[in-house]
């Protein structure tokens, strides 16, 4: 490996914000990766001009640190059996259930925990390596708890932050996890824990006290080595300058126009976006929409519903198993209710631009988000963030941690399939005025709650003084993917 830079700021996620891809020829390619975390932590990353140790997202040797797009980036390898024991195993058939309310069987293998902390040794001993002195390291997600504590070993001089961006589950489902303590004392080896919601932190504060006997008090908690650890809710979110900036170009004006015409004019659009994961709500909410039209509530060609569905973890049985179901569904759907050229529901399994998305958005008229259990969901606010006439209409779940933010949406129970066919038709007849009203508060919020906030909240609480956080927006400019 070469000379490290010796970053004063590090992010450590389990994946790199872009994604390795071999084309045929045999050349290397990068694309940018899935999901929220690398939504959001991407801008902030470059402004700070800082350093990204991930996985490259192939298995095998990794490529040597480099520089993209003003980020340098430090690749983790990952073998063949890690990707299935740590990563497909421990962190998304193990945690990730687990974290969402147990919505799918959480599994536990002890071979999976020893690839797990493996790994994250692995992770911890490369931030030490690339960090400088005193420097400030910025850990991400499930699939690293254990990082924080192993770091503070290696290198005690340097300020570790931790941030959950998926749910922390109430402490009778936490309880469950066989490695429960040693996942409790890897996340307290962080200053700091930040969580999207304050039930989240408060799940934790009270797990300290009930796993480790410490004594937490208001957001703190002194650990077991006497340090002070602060665990509070930061509510991720998105750039939103540069979604609405995205939003409001002429390629993208022209893009909606052009899919709306490829719809075949419909009166109402009904649009959902979610990588294809069980505690999205996907299958719910296209039985909503079927009983809907069955109902005779709704009509074919005069409603359509598009589905983007992105690829993602796909040789986990959950998900492949989830595919079946929706792809069975949609199937079902459309040889009841669709006619020839005119599906009742186009069906999307692919990856899309920034720029795809936004044009996907402003042709929604209603956006359905209704994950069973989210820790924030970005999609919701992309899709007001692109709301640029303060027209169209949110469904979101309460069970979103976005439901706390974006208050003026549709708000309904995904559980109750009722109430999300009541939601779906309240959006699409609200009167115009209303939704207007609606959406305006959404997006008067969201200015004032955008990513920078968020980062500058969580560093701020890391005792990074608010000045070295004040980004300016050119620096958060996103790349055009
Ligand atoms: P999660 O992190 O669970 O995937 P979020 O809603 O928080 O859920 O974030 C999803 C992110 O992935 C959003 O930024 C969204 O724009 C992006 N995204 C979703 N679907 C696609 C797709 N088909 N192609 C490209 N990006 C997508
Ligand atoms: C969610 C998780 C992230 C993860 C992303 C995509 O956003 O919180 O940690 O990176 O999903 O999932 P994947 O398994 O493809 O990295």
């Amino acid at each position: 490996m070469p000379e490290s830079a010796e970053s004063s700021f590090l992010v450590v996620a389990n994946r790199l914000p872009v994604d390795r891809l071999t084309t045929p020829d045999g050349e290397t390619r990068w694309r940018r990766s899935p999901g929220g975390l690398v939504t959001a932590l991407q801008p902030v990353l470059r402004a700070e001009a800082g350093t990204w140790v991930g996985w490259s997202g192939d298995e095998g040797a990794a490529p040597e640190p480099f520089t993209l797009d003003g980020m340098r980036l430090s690749p983790v390898s990952l073998t063949g059996e890690e990707l299935r024991d740590y990563y497909e195993g421990f962190s998304n058939a193990t945690l990730w259930p687990l974290y969402h309310d147990a919505v799918e069987q959480p599994a536990f293998h002890r071979h999976w925990w020893r690839s797990y902390e493996r790994v994250n040794r692995r992770f911890a001993e490369r931030a030490a390596e690339e960090a400088g002195r005193d420097a400030l390291v910025w850990v991400q997600d499930y699939q690293l708890q254990l990082v924080p504590a192993m770091l503070r070993k290696l290198r005690p001089d340097v300020r570790i932050g931790f941030f959950l961006h998926i749910p922390f589950p109430p402490t009778e489902l936490f309880m469950q996890l066989p490695n429960r303590l040693e996942v409790l004392r890897g996340l307290l080896g962080a200053d700091v824990v930040g969580f999207q919601s304050p039930g989240a932190a408060q799940n934790f504060l009270r797990l300290t006290r009930q796993l480790l006997d410490l004594r937490p008090r208001g957001h703190r908690v002194v650990a077991e080595d006497g340090r002070e650890v602060l665990a509070e809710s930061f509510p991720i979110s998105i750039d939103v300058t540069e979604t609405e900036a995205v939003a409001g170009t002429d390629v993208v004006k022209d893009r909606a126009a052009e899919l709306r015409r490829e719809l075949g004019e419909p009166r109402h659009v009904i649009l959902g976006v979610d990588r294809l994961d069980y505690t999205k709500g996907i299958e719910q909410r296209i039985k909503a929409f079927r009983e809907l039209l069955s109902d005779g509530e709704l009509s074919v060609p005069d409603v359509v519903m598009v589905q983007v569905a992105t690829p993602s973890r796909e040789r986990v049985e959950h998900y492949r198993a989830l595919r079946r179901t929706v792809e069975r569904e949609v199937g079902r759907i459309n040889g009841d209710y669709g006619r020839v050229g005119v599906p009742a529901v186009h069906y999307l399994h692919q990856s899309y631009n920034r720029r795809e998305l936004a044009a996907l958005y402003r042709i929604a008229d209603v956006m359905v988000v209704t994950p069973l259990r989210d820790g924030m969901n970005l999609v919701a606010k992309e899709y007001v963030a692109t709301r640029l006439e303060n027209d169209g209409a949110l469904v979101l779940s309460e069970f979103a941690g976005a439901a706390a933010d974006l208050r003026q949406a549709f708000l309904v129970n995904p559980h109750d399939l009722d109430a999300v066919k009541s939601g779906m038709l309240t959006a699409i007849r609200a009167p115009v005025e209303d939704r207007r009203r609606r959406m305006k508060a959404m997006r008067r919020y969201l200015r004032g709650h955008d990513v920078k906030h968020w980062a500058r909240g969580f560093l701020t609480a890391l005792g990074v003084p608010e000045t070295a956080t004040a980004y300016d927006s050119d620096n958060m400019r996103e790349t055009s993917d």
